[in-house]
């Protein structure tokens, strides 16, 4: 449907319904249930084909309803500044917050998000609960930043689609979990390390340096989470005969023009606009058949640490 009023109302009116609907946010497209319909989130699973263990994020429509889920220390009560926008935190439950244990995995902690798409936000205040959306591919897909590419993974197990085009991220959230030892970085997203550092006035911990050892992981983020169905050769300076490409600025490698299909992140070399190109362009060489995709090297600053995290996992071996 529309992302029109017609469109939002059928979005809420299916939520409530217990359907399932996939809808735009800035990062990506979520498939959306109703966080406290449990029999909802059971067929959300089926129909991403999810394993059951990974906990779910619940959208809501403003940090008040944020906090009626969860519990705030200073370090999440200072990135709550930066929403709406493309950050999650992971934070300890509140008791009875009506949430399905299936959407958190039976964890006692919950990751939270006010997305920034005006659609999004629409859909969840028109709905008045909280939602859960993982991105809507089928597990172990490339994530849909179009309803083209939801329904060319979804088409027929789900109810509903809110099209607002292209989304402007094109990378999924950064995720930290705030659970009383420091601000820890459980996903590099769509907002950089340092938007994220600078808010808190320190730096972030990365998982590995975590004191507990039960300190919470992305459990989606298995190593191959992200995968085409070509392989991706990484930092690649020649492309090889048969290889497609995925290039990054201006200044392509030898073999270039020789090379199967190619799509350029951003022939500017401008890290915003290549996360907001990543998923549909592996998807575009992944459809044109080459058995490889030559990627050449994306810097590790600002938005790289993100495209190259995800690069790096549809490039894992499966
Ligand atoms: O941008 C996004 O975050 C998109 C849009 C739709 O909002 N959603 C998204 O959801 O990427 P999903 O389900 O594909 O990824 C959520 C990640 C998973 O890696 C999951 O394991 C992690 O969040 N997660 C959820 N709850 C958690 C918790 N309590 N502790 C640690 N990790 C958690
Ligand atoms: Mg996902």
């Amino acid at each position: 449907m529309k992302a029109d009023r017609a469109g939002i109302a059928a979005a809420a009116r299916s939520l409530a319904a217990g359907g399932l609907v996939a809808f735009p946010t800035e990062t990506v497209y979520g498939l959306g249930a109703d966080a406290t319909n449990g029999a909802a989130i059971a067929r959300l699973y089926a129909a991403k084909g999810r394993p059951a263990f990974n906990p779910l994020i619940a959208h809501v429509a403003d940090t008040a309803a944020a906090r009626r889920l969860a519990r705030f220390d200073a370090a999440a009560e200072r990135l709550a500044g930066l929403w709406p926008g493309p950050l999650t935190l992971v934070l300890p439950q509140s008791p009875d917050n009506g949430v399905a244990d299936l959407a958190t995995a039976g964890l006692d902690t919950i990751a939270v998000r006010v997305p920034g798409h005006a659609v999004a936000r629409d859909i969840i205040a028109a709905f008045g609960q909280p939602v859960v959306a993982p991105s809507a591919n089928r597990s172990g897909h490339v994530s849909p930043t179009t309803a083209e590419h939801v329904l060319a993974d979804l088409r027929g197990r789900i109810d509903l689609i809110v099209d607002g085009g292209p989304t402007s991220v094109g990378l999924e959230s950064t995720i930290v979990a705030c659970l009383g030892a420091g601000a820890v970085l459980l996903r590099p997203g769509g907002i950089p390390r340092h938007a994220i550092e600078q808010r808190l006035g320190r730096s972030l911990a990365d998982p590995a340096a975590a004191p507990e050892e039960d300190a919470p992981r992305a459990p989606g983020q298995l190593a191959s989470h992200y995968a085409p169905r070509a392989r991706l050769r990484l930092n690649a300076d020649v492309v090889r005969p048969g290889e497609a490409l995925l290039a990054f600025g201006k200044k392509l490698p030898p073999g270039a023009e020789a090379a199967a299909a190619m799509r350029n992140l951003s022939d500017t070399a401008d890290l915003v606009e290549a996360a907001a190109n990543l998923f549909s362009h592996l998807r575009a060489l992944d459809a044109a058949g080459a058995a490889t995709i030559a990627v050449m090297p994306v810097p590790q600053d600002g938005l790289g640490e993100a495209i190259n995290d995800r690069l790096q996992r549809a490039a894992a071996p499966r």
